[in-house]
């Protein structure tokens, strides 16, 4: 019988530092990346664009199934497109992400977009960030990684992003978007985020960029035994 595809699920809250620590996976392995992030993300884009209500069940799941979302990747470069439109920068913002939670806590949504996630799982292997990757959509996974850091880290992390990107934001006002989103994200009925029973949990509050990717790559070659 043929080997299943290799998983790394990695879930953790946002501004955990997933997103980097993913990125840095898939070019050290060459696999594929999944960013499941970045769907909830459009779709959450999308229903606000075409005024539909991120409590508007029916049509966002019809949104959902029919979602014209390409993922084009150039190089190390992903670029998200919205029916072919370049959106990879506009659903960034702290309000799609807000949105994109809010419409995540959705069960039929969710069950709407489980296998549009599951069909990334290719060979040579699938590194899959999000908050159910090991819980949930890849379940099987052989190895998962749940990262965890204090919700002021997080925003401090935020804030330095943002003010890289030259945005004037007020520590105050992330702090308290990152709080919301957490408990909307860790206390909703479906597919909550947290760590998986078979997880390695990691917290980042005090580790550098660096450091996070040594112990996962230790961890993944045990696992895989690589
Ligand atoms: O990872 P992110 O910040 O791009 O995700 C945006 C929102 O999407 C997040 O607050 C919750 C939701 N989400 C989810 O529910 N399940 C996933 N696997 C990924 C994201």
């Amino acid at each position: 019988m043929n080997k299943p595809v290799p998983i790394i699920a990695v879930d953790g809250p946002s501004g955990v530092g997933k997103g980097t620590l993913c990125q840095a996976l898939a070019n050290h392995f060459k696999w594929h990346l999944l960013d499941s992030g970045a769907i909830y993300r459009v779709l959450a884009l999308s229903a606000i664009k075409q005024a539909i209500a991120l409590e508007d069940e029916s049509q966002l799941v019809q949104l959902a199934l029919n979602l014209p979302l390409t993922f084009n990747t150039d190089g190390c470069e992903v670029k998200v497109l919205l029916n072919h439109i370049d959106v990879t920068k506009d659903i960034r913002t702290e309000q799609i992400g807000g949105a994109a939670s809010k419409v995540a806590a959705i069960n039929t949504v969710r069950a709407a977009l489980l296998q549009r996630q599951r069909d990334f799982r290719q060979a040579p292997g699938l590194i899959a960030d999000g908050r159910d990757m090991g819980s949930v959509v890849f379940s099987d996974a052989p190895v998962k990684i749940f990262l965890d850091a204090s919700a002021h880290s997080r925003a401090e992390r935020r804030m330095k992003q943002l003010q890289d990107k030259q945005n004037h934001v007020k520590f105050a006002q992330i702090l308290q978007e990152i709080t919301e989103r957490d408990l909307r994200d860790r206390n909703r009925t479906f597919a909550p985020l947290k760590p998986a029973i078979d997880a390695l949990i990691i917290d980042t509050t005090s580790l550098s960029i660096q450091d996070v990717f040594n112990q996962s790559i230790k961890y993944i070659n045990e696992k895989l035994a690589l």
